[in-house]
């Protein structure tokens, strides 16, 4: 395990938080969102989280691979027991993408900290003095639901901490903390960051909804504003509304509430 990683365990514990504990980190494994998954069928409690150097399976969105060198990024997966009504499950995810951009900010330090942003539904994105977005970092989230409730949630992340070359085909598209210029980069502070910003959050949200975080969200919206295309949508991005779907308006002035789907940006 690498020297920063193997920190986490002792910055978890110093933060307090219900999440991290307990906390299995591996050498390699196939999806940490698996290993989460396996887990929580079998009973594992709220906050037991795994994290791995490198995955053999590691998995995105939309049934897409995460590629990840050894040792190099952040991987990882929080099991949540929130018994809350499936509706809440995107604005869960909204949160945990604020989760990681928030923690990633904080890495990267308050002069580049304002150009981290979310985009909807669930990427973290570093924005270019070009305008350009760059992929900073992924999130996942798989519930499984039982009697008409979520019975559990698994929230994964991929955040690029140490790469500084990319494969070609996603070099212009993806960056890292260590490309964005952050220094003395810890994962295992920057993880307990993350749980730490998604256990004040989630439970909140789970049951009252996006109110609590909206604020925080809109001042970090990297769409707001933009051109998108969205499914069959397009028009210029303005806002997400309070059951995490985007707002879409239309040339013609309506406004459309997209539940899901993959945004592409002009
Ligand atoms: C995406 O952007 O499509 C989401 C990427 C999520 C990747 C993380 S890495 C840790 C966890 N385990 C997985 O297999 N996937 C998530």
């Amino acid at each position: 395990m690498t020297l920063d990683l193997s920190r986490a365990a002792d910055a978890i514990a110093a933060r307090g938080g219900a999440l991290g504990r307990p906390l299995v980190v591996r050498d390699e494994t196939e999806s940490t969102n698996d290993d989460a998954k396996r887990a929580a069928r079998e009973g594992a409690a709220h906050g037991a989280t795994w994290v791995a150097e490198t995955q053999t399976r590691g998995r995105g969105r939309q049934g897409r691979t995460w590629l990840s060198p050894r040792g190099e990024n952040l991987l990882a997966s929080v099991l949540l027991r929130i018994a809350c009504p499936p509706a809440r499950v995107p604005p869960l995810a909204l949160v945990a993408g604020l989760a990681v951009r928030d923690a990633a900010a904080r890495a990267l330090g308050r002069a580049s900290s304002a150009r981290v942003l979310v985009k909807w539904p669930n990427d973290v994105v570093v924005r270019g003095v070009d305008g350009a977005l760059k992929k900073l970092a992924g999130v996942l989230v798989e519930s499984q639901i039982a009697g008409g409730k979520v019975d559990s949630v698994v929230v994964g992340f991929g955040l690029n901490v140490h790469t500084r070359a990319f494969p070609p085909e996603i070099a212009g598209i993806a960056t890292s903390l260590a490309l964005e210029g952050g220094r003395d980069l810890d994962r295992g502070a920057i993880l307990a960051d993350v749980l730490a910003a998604l256990d004040h959050d989630a439970e909140h949200v789970a049951f009252r909804g996006l109110g609590v975080v909206h604020a925080r969200l809109a001042a970090c919206d990297a769409l707001a504003g933009r051109e998108v295309a969205v499914e069959s949508v397009r028009g210029t991005a303005c806002g997400i509304d309070p059951d995490g779907r985007l707002l879409v308006r239309k040339a013609v002035g309506v406004v459309t509430h997209v539940a899901s789907g993959e945004v592409t940006t002009a």
